[in-house]
């Protein structure tokens, strides 16, 4: 009898580990794409505020590469985040690939930024 309810404790315990395995690498076949890491510091920092506000796409501010950068610049500092020239950079391309849709020009939201 206590063999018989080892056996059957054993065999539930080792479904229940094949269906985990199993589970486990299902998920694993469907790779999400790495978020940047402009996406991951907007995301953080930045997004709470914006999804709130429903004008700030349609009355937008920020008309051109250089003007996202500048508002990027101005909201990291309001937020007292310190940001870097680097993460201003990738935080500015992600907000001009995600939403703007800005021409990507060559000289533009380089390390070389106007303060
Ligand atoms: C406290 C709330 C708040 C936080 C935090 C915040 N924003 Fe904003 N943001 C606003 C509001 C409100 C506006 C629109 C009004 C304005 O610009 O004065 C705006 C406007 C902007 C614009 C210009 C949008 C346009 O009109 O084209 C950009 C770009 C921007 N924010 C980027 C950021 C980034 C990057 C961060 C994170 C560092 C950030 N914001 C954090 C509230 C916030």
């Amino acid at each position: 009898m206590t063999n018989f309810l080892t056996g059957a404790l054993l065999r539930a315990a080792l479904v229940a580990a094949a269906a985990l395995a199993c589970g486990g690498s299902m998920a694993q076949t469907q790779p999400q794409p790495l978020p940047t890491r402009g996406e991951l510091l907007y995301n953080t920092h930045c997004i709470a505020c914006h999804t709130t506000q429903m004008h700030w796409r349609n009355n937008r501010q920020a008309t051109d590469l250089k003007g996202i950068e500048t508002k990027v610049r101005r909201w990291q500092g309001v937020a007292g985040l310190a940001w870097s020239d680097a993460d201003i950079m990738e935080v500015s391309r992600f907000l001009n690939i995600t939403i703007y849709k800005y021409p990507q020009t060559g000289e533009i939201l380089s390390r070389d930024v106007r303060r």
